[in-house]
């Protein structure tokens, strides 16, 4: 692990996790993630965050800081903006190398300390706005940001140098690899991390979109240099374009998202599959760019990304046992779960001796606030006839997003 530093007294400790885990134990990180800790030196030093236990992190960490004359027993505070413990995990450790170490969090984070790591003593809860003098010019603010993506959750600010600490917020899956800053990288791999950045977004900050818009607001005033998140590179050249995307992602909750269609879909023995391709042909004839998930094989964290930025929906499913496709009602579940609501949306599919899918599939989206076209339904293989209506479905699914 190597330390960079973004001015004289402040450094980033990215640590690359590669790792067959699921992130959260639910969202593949194939292209792995980086964890970011930092620490800000005045005449105290604070540490803001740790990174996961994945790969010795205490070791690492205390080797990154020994390279710039540091080690645990120098850290005067301790900061934790954020409680998971991908943040957080080896606190008790910590606690051990560095009994003394204010630990300093939201009140709702310090009741997480103490009840994720049984630790009671040396730790500050603070308020919204209130400060941390760490002398030698350097002060920290805190702004408590709930549910971005915890509701214990809050953003530190250093005001000489324009950082701010962000959390999960603004951060992205896939490991950084030796570089920090966004003008590292090519106009090629960032592209490659803004999907990732895309993704990481529709799987775990979705929900709380209202309070990504509220934060961003409350720290509309911030003369921001750097930002500084737990997860991926630290952005100093295009710090509005990341706010600017993350505004972007925040509205395709409230309908605003991209005039693009992504269609999921299941079949059994191809007669849902054959109904799909003539609704593929009329989008295409409509020239409306979509993505194509097939559930189960394709992960629900990539259909949530392509769903989550998609104004409009195909659901393609056929019935299963008189309800819906079994994998198909896990993905519509992840959806209300995560909040992919204002789409509009086609539902199509094909039964075999007796219908049903549709009759549940009403009922699980109900909360969506989808605006639904008309579902189109068939016995078995699909009849020239149904594949021309299935078409001028897709057609008109395809007109409806390019207005
Ligand atoms: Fe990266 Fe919500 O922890």
């Amino acid at each position: 692990m190597k330390i960079v530093a973004l001015s004289d007294a402040l450094f980033c400790i990215p640590v690359d996790v590669h790792t067959a885990d699921l992130f959260e134990g639910i969202w593949p990180i194939p292209g792995g993630v980086t964890l970011n800790a930092y620490l800000v030196k005045g005449e105290k030093t604070a540490l803001i965050d740790l990174v996961q236990d994945r790969q010795d992190a205490p070791k690492q960490v205390e080797e990154a800081l020994a390279s710039i004359g540091a080690d645990f027993g120098a850290v005067d505070y301790l900061i934790l903006n954020h409680l998971e413990p991908d943040h957080t995990g080896w606190l008790r450790q910590f606690r051990e190398k560095n009994p003394k170490a204010e630990i300093i969090a939201t009140a709702k984070g310090i009741n997480l300390v103490k009840s994720f790591y049984k630790i009671e003593a040396g730790l500050r809860a603070v308020k919204d706005g209130e400060t941390l003098d760490l002398g030698g010019g350097k002060m920290l603010t805190f702004f408590e940001t709930p549910n971005i993506h915890w509701p214990e959750t809050m953003m530190t600010w250093e005001s000489s140098t324009g950082t701010l600490f962000s959390c999960d917020a603004f951060g992205s899956f896939g490991v950084l690899e030796g570089r920090l800053f966004d003008d590292e990288f090519s106009q090629t791999e960032l592209a490659a991390f803004e999907n990732e950045t895309l993704r990481y977004y529709a799987n775990i900050v979705a929900s709380f979109s209202s309070f990504v818009e509220k934060g961003i607001q409350k720290l509309s005033g911030l003369s921001i240099a750097y930002i500084a998140p737990s997860h991926g590179m630290v952005w100093r050249k295009d710090v509005a374009g990341i706010i600017s995307r993350y505004l972007r992602y925040a509205s395709y909750s409230k309908g605003s998202a991209e005039k693009e269609i992504a269609l999921v879909w299941s079949s059994m023995y191809g007669n849902t599959k054959k109904g799909l391709d003539a609704v593929i042909a009329g989008i295409e004839r409509e020239g409306v760019p979509y993505s194509l998930h097939r559930a189960p094989n394709d992960n629900v964290s990539y259909i949530l990304a392509d769903a989550f930025k998609s104004a409009g929906l195909v659901i393609a499913m056929p019935t299963y046992e008189y309800a819906m496709f079994p994998p198909m009602a896990y993905v519509i579940d992840i959806f209300r779960r995560k909040h992919i609501h204002h789409k509009t949306v086609l539902r199509i599919g094909s039964w075999g001796w007796s219908g049903g899918a549709q009759k549940e599939y009403d009922a699980a989206i109900a909360g969506l606030k989808w605006n639904s076209l008309a579902p189109f339904e068939w016995t078995g293989n699909p009849s020239p006839q149904d594949l021309a209506v299935l078409e001028s479905r897709g057609r008109e699914l395809a007109q409806a997003i390019k207005v």
